[in-house]
């Protein structure tokens, strides 16, 4: 059975509550606007994808109930509560390319004379509610072009690892933070590349970090690789370097938050440090992420506003403090991996790209998109 993170039907919306995870699931209703914004500024939701999906869900679900006199206060209304949504967290880009493609499409319903106020609203509605389908789709093409792309780099570089455990059909990857079901519409995408290489019983093994300090990986990959049957180790953050200095690690995938023009990856704190590690130690080191994370208007990493969260979820775990009161703390929730140690490349719903020709790639694609 697959994890549904996110339940939407004929306008009532429910998320599984992540904070909650995994000793406790509940669903929580969002009834409109102000509790998406709440819920992804929480992290009751989370992860790029899944922000897009449930902010723009929760604008569906408030315009359902609601009346509108024209045409033009709907307009207003849909850009309004967008720009609002955007603001919940800063550093993943997906909800911001939402609210643009959605906010066109509200000037073009607005300018279709064949379109009345309630017609403009439906047809709004369906194509948000489109979007949970796309983004499995997307997800599927991800892990599809991924597993492809590790296996043949795999088969390419076996037998020149000084760790290799002999073992060299299968791929024993690392990845980071969670990027699975519970941060994509289903599926995931560095998860779903890991779903696909264990589709074709290619996994050996798959080791993931905690995540400190919001235990992503010890919360929720965790209880996705276990739910999936999926073999999975734990390691602490810290473990890194030493894993890949110890056993043989065919390559690192890791999810991203905001990809910039050069290549240029914002992902989960600590995903900075694996891909030093990786360049290093020789692993392979792949970003995989739907082209709505590209953010072709920023030309490189140094642009992207990192988000700082509050120093409680250094100082405390599930309610209890863990830190020696009156420290201070920095809890920047993101970091910026430079393109060059993106050494696999980026893996995309369209295709692997290496960084090099990821702009050029990605200005073709969307050209010859209708
Ligand atoms: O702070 P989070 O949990 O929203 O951060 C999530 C990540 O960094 C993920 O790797 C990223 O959003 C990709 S999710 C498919």
């Amino acid at each position: 059975m697959t994890l549904e993170a996110i339940k939407y039907h004929n306008g009532k919306l429910q998320i599984l509550d992540q904070l909650l995870l995994p000793t406790k699931l509940q669903y929580l209703a969002i009834e409109g606007v102000e509790d998406g914004w709440k819920a992804i500024n929480t992290m009751q939701v989370r992860g790029a994808p899944a922000i897009a999906i449930v902010g723009s869900l929760s604008l569906a679900v408030e315009l359902l109930k609601d009346n509108f006199t024209s045409k033009k206060v709907l307009r207003q209304e849909i850009e309004g509560k967008l720009n609002y949504l955007i603001s919940a967290r800063p550093t993943a880009v997906n909800m911001k390319t939402a609210a643009q493609s959605l906010i066109a499409l509200a000037n073009k319903l607005d300018a279709d004379p064949s379109a009345d106020v309630d017609s403009m609203r439906s047809r709004f509605v369906a194509v948000i509610e489109q979007m949970l389908d796309d983004d499995i789709n997307d997800n599927k093409s991800i892990g599809h072009y991924g597993a492809i792309s590790i296996i043949n780099q795999s088969l390419l570089s076996d037998g020149d690892s000084p760790n290799n455990n002999g073992n060299s059909d299968k791929i024993t990857v690392l990845t980071h933070c969670n990027t699975g079901s519970l941060a994509t519409a289903g599926y995931g995408t560095a998860l779903g590349v890991i779903r696909a290489l264990n589709k074709r019983k290619k996994i050996e093994r798959v080791y993931f970090t905690e995540t400190r300090p919001y235990n992503q990986g010890a919360r929720l990959t965790a209880y996705e690789l276990a739910h999936e049957n999926i073999p999975a180790i734990l390691i602490c953050d810290s473990a890194v370097s030493a894993l890949m200095n110890t056993r043989r690690i065919s390559a690192v995938i890791v999810g991203a938050d905001r990809i910039t023009a050069n290549g240029d990856t914002a992902n989960k704190i600590g995903t900075y440090q694996i891909a030093v590690a990786a360049k290093y130690h020789g692993v392979p080191f792949y970003v995989a992420a739907p082209l709505t994370t590209i953010d072709l208007s920023l030309p490189s990493g140094e642009h992207i506003v990192i988000e700082e969260r509050p120093d409680k979820e250094m100082t405390y775990i599930a309610g209890s403090r863990i830190a020696a009161p009156g420290i201070s703390c920095w809890n920047p929730a993101f970091d910026v991996t430079p393109a060059n140690l993106i050494t696999g490349g980026i893996i995309t719903n369209k295709g692997v790209f290496a960084t090099s020709e990821l702009a050029e790639k990605i200005k073709q694609i969307n050209a010859a998109t209708p």
